[in-house]
């Protein structure tokens, strides 16, 4: 089947209180691991694509290996470019084969993050491709901030029917305490996400799509074979996943994971790597890291996203 948008998706994730999985992709081993794992378990799927990812590996390259992988299974696949940065590159994004964007113009002060969506939906709706943005701040929720200054960084449910209607936008990323990478929490630091701003903002926007942005669980296994097979992950905590699946049953319909997925694959790498220092053929250790995205992926939407079964 062709690529989708996430409206269909998100509707029904909405009404059935899971979350579709939104993975980031950077090469052919991941977007394997991936389609492999949730076209086995049909379910829904998005594969997102940040800015480095276009700079990494080429924009043609990664739409062409998401084609390929809708050859391969029969399951609704959104393509969809997380954090895009500016207008141009959404524009690039749309004009470009996604069916989904993310303008972040988190970093702005209100008014400008919402002339700056607006302009962005006005033209993905013109060519029908769906538009997600963010208001609130993730980065730094963990770093050494006072109560008021983490307190600004969440969003505020008093901002959120005011953005949603003069943006027009399809689904809000908002900040509850989830952050990016594999160092969310300090050691000792109680992981906490701040589900009542979560509720707050769900009553103001009734049916309306919610995504959570860094919500690896940063998995203690992999972190230890990194550890074991000559990585640094000391420290490395994630989002607890019984908090991801209460967020999946809630209005969160999206739930983006990509550290977890650069874990699972570098533990396989390292792994073979040490148990074969001889090693020289990528296929031998790739096939490893992919086997790994591919579990991991499995284990998140049984365990704790619940789309398996709804494709
Ligand atoms: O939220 C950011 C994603 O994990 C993408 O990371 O910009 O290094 O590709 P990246
Ligand atoms: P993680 O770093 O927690 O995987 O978050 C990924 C993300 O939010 C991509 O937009
Ligand atoms: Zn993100």
């Amino acid at each position: 089947m062709p690529l989708v948008t996430t409206t269909e998706m998100f509707k029904k994730a909405y009404e059935g209180g899971y979350a579709i999985g939104a993975f980031n992709v950077n090469n052919m081993e991941i977007v394997q691991g991936i389609t492999e794992a949730a076209g086995e378990l049909n379910s829904p799927l998005i594969l997102q694509v940040s800015k480095g990812a276009r700079a990494y590996a080429n924009h043609t390259y990664l739409v062409k290996l998401v084609e390929a992988a809708l050859i391969e299974n029969d399951i609704p696949i959104a393509l969809h470019l997380d954090h895009g940065p500016d207008f141009e590159t959404c524009k690039a994004c749309i004009d470009g084969g996604f069916t989904s964007v993310m303008i972040d113009a988190s970093h702005y002060d209100f008014d400008k993050n919402i002339a700056i969506t607006k302009e962005v939906v006005e033209y993905a709706h013109d060519k029908g491709v769906v538009v997600e943005a963010e208001l609130g701040q993730l980065a730094g929720v963990e770093d050494d901030v006072n109560v008021s200054e983490a307190d600004a960084q969440y969003t505020q449910p008093d901002q959120v029917e005011e953005f949603v209607d003069k943006t027009g936008v399809d689904s809000l990323a908002i900040a509850i305490g989830t952050s990016h990478g594999a160092f969310k929490f300090k050691p000792g630091q109680k992981p906490q996400l701040r589900f009542d701003i979560l509720d707050e903002i769900s009553k103001r926007l009734p049916n309306f799509p919610i995504v959570l942005h860094g919500a690896s669980s940063v998995s203690q296994e992999y972190v230890k074979i990194i550890q074991e097979n000559g990585g640094n992950l000391a420290d490395a905590i994630g989002i607890p996943e019984d908090m991801l699946r209460q967020a999946a049953r809630s209005a969160v319909c999206k739930i983006n994971i990509d550290s977890d997925l650069r874990l699972a694959m570098t533990a396989g790498i390292r792994q073979v790597l040490t148990e074969n220092p001889a090693a020289f053929d990528p296929r031998e250790y790739l096939k490893v890291g992919r086997a790994n995205v591919k579990t991991l992926v499995a284990h998140k939407i049984k365990e704790v996203l619940g789309s398996d079964g709804k494709a």
